[in-house]
């Protein structure tokens, strides 16, 4: 989607610079850390696993999910060397049959989506019953929510025009799109450029600036598999 409004869906040196972030020290900590708060989430769900919004893949990839979409060309080729099927598409229309996936995982995608709302009710819709998703995100005044809104505040970067939302919040309206609150766990407990703090945690804990919700889809023929 290149002239979209998408600043992800750039060139491939911003794509790959993009990655390269989680190779500097600072990046490797907080993908380790994020990793440990979403994976274990997923943990017994039903296959497959759809990694939405996944950029370069990182999280899909270290999930062992078979699928990532991305409307950012570039990101998805670094994408597609590591995830093993990827497609271009928006969260808003996702290119699946209704109830033709056991999980769906979506990592720090969602405070950019240009209709969340939509995006919710196409994952319940692809979802089958039982079936997982997995939200990880800034919480709105945590740390790193305050930080990227303040570096937002400039049209240049890409955190330009990114929502952040509570936790509570963000159930809501998965509620209202038919999914269920499950099991969170918390990360991040330190500022942007503090020493890194290395707990990950279950539940949703104060303090935390990355929170990741499990968000199921019930109904009234839950546990049969289509
Ligand atoms: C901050 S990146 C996160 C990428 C990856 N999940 C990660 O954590 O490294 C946000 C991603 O959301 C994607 N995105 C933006 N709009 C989207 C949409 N409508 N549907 C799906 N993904 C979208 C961007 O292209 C980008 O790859």
């Amino acid at each position: 989607m290149s002239g979209s409004s998408n600043p992800f869906d750039s060139g491939e040196a911003e794509a790959a610079a993009y990655d390269a972030w989680y190779d500097a020290p600072s990046g490797r900590s907080v993908l380790e850390r994020e990793q440990r708060c979403v994976i274990p989430l997923l943990e017994g769900a039903a296959r497959p696993w759809l990694d939405l919004g996944t950029g370069s893949g990182r999280f899909g990839a270290a999930a062992g999910a078979e699928l990532g979409l991305d409307p950012a060309l570039a990101l998805l080729r670094i994408a597609a060397r590591r995830i093993p099927s990827v497609v271009r598409g928006a969260a808003e229309a996702l290119p699946f049959r209704a109830a033709s996936l056991g999980a769906v995982l979506c990592v720090a995608a969602f405070e950019f989506l240009p209709d969340a709302d939509c995006a919710l009710r196409e994952i319940a819709r692809a979802l089958r019953p039982g079936g997982r998703f997995v939200l990880g995100f800034f919480p709105r005044d945590s740390a790193w929510a305050t930080f990227y809104e303040q570096e937002g505040r400039d049209p240049a970067s890409l955190f330009h025009g990114a929502r952040f939302c509570s936790l509570e919040e963000w159930q809501q309206r998965a509620v209202a799109a038919g999914l269920t609150p499950g099991p969170v766990r918390s990360t991040l407990f330190e500022a942007p450029g503090e020493p890194p703090s290395p707990r990950v945690v279950a539940g949703a804990e104060p303090g935390a600036s990355f929170v990741a919700t499990t968000l199921v889809k019930t109904g009234e023929d839950e546990g049969r598999h289509r």
